[in-house]
């Protein structure tokens, strides 16, 4: 079963801050899996703030948008540069988004599973969770046994990233997401899902079948799993009180991993 914490999120960010931190100190080479979108930007911050020494680490992004160039302020080459590589202080030549280029799309799976395979294997895996219950841009229906290739973005997603974008029209309608496989072979996962809008589908990844219609569900199938939740994210399990009292009785409701 998966650790579930939960806490205000400011405590959560504190703690998985500490945790990526003692990896990196521990490990300087530590091959980290990063996500986009908002929910991991206050933790990005908190780790330049710790002062963590990330110049000999490696990143890799979980997924890209399809036909946006890589100086698209949404385009996820732009958001790892800026709230990963520049403001954790990575060498830009260890820090791996996959290409959403039209004219390399045939190649860029493989190539990005390639890298991911030459660094070693990714150590620990940051996830959020879409309100669909995708992980990366796995969206409802993908396999399990997916790897990192052309998906079709649903429309759902396309509506909730449209914030981030002038209108849903010029929200891209595809993208290259790492598999659920690919995810699947990271050696820890830590999801974090905050608020509301983002209960129901926490719900059925973690007490629901495990069901190709809900790609977060596939964590259960993991051996190793920590996911950070705030109240509200937390407020439709039907097991939090457990969750809470099993948090507290593993080494004092300290430590992750
Ligand atoms: C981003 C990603 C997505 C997001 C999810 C939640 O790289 O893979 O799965 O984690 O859509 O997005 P936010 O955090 O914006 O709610």
């Amino acid at each position: 079963m998966a650790d579930v914490v939960i806490l205000p999120q400011s405590e959560l960010v504190t703690l998985a801050a500490e945790y990526i931190g003692s990896l990196v100190h521990e490990k300087p080479e530590l091959v980290l899996g990063v996500a986009t979108g908002s929910t991991p930007l206050q933790l990005y911050q908190q780790l330049a703030r710790s002062g963590a020494d990330f110049s000999r680490a490696s990143a890799f992004a979980l997924d890209e948008y399809v036909g946006l160039p890589e100086s698209h302020p949404e385009s996820y080459t732009r958001v790892i540069d800026t709230q990963v590589t520049r403001q954790l202080g990575f060498q830009p030549e260890r820090v791996h988004v996959p290409s959403g280029n039209h004219a390399t799309l045939a190649t860029a799976g493989p190539e990005f599973e390639a890298k991911i395979r030459a660094a070693g294997g990714i150590d620990v895996q940051i996830l959020g969770i879409g309100t669909n219950g995708h992980v990366g841009f796995n969206e409802p229906g993908s396999s399990f046994a997916s790897r990192t290739r052309v998906q079709v973005l649903a429309e759902q997603t396309r509506i909730d990233n449209s914030r981030f974008f002038d209108s849903l029209e010029s929200v891209p309608r595809h993208c290259v997401t790492q598999g659920i496989g690919t995810i699947l072979e990271a050696r820890h996962l830590l999801l974090l899902a905050f608020g509301k809008q983002k209960a129901a589908a926490v719900r059925a990844a973690l007490e629901g079948p495990v069901s190709s219609l809900v790609p977060a569900s596939a964590i259960q199938l993991h051996p190793r799993v920590s996911v950070l939740l705030d109240e509200d994210a937390a407020s439709e399990l039907a097991m939090a009180e457990y969750y809470r009292y099993a948090w507290q009785n593993k080494f004092g409701g300290q430590v992750l991993g």
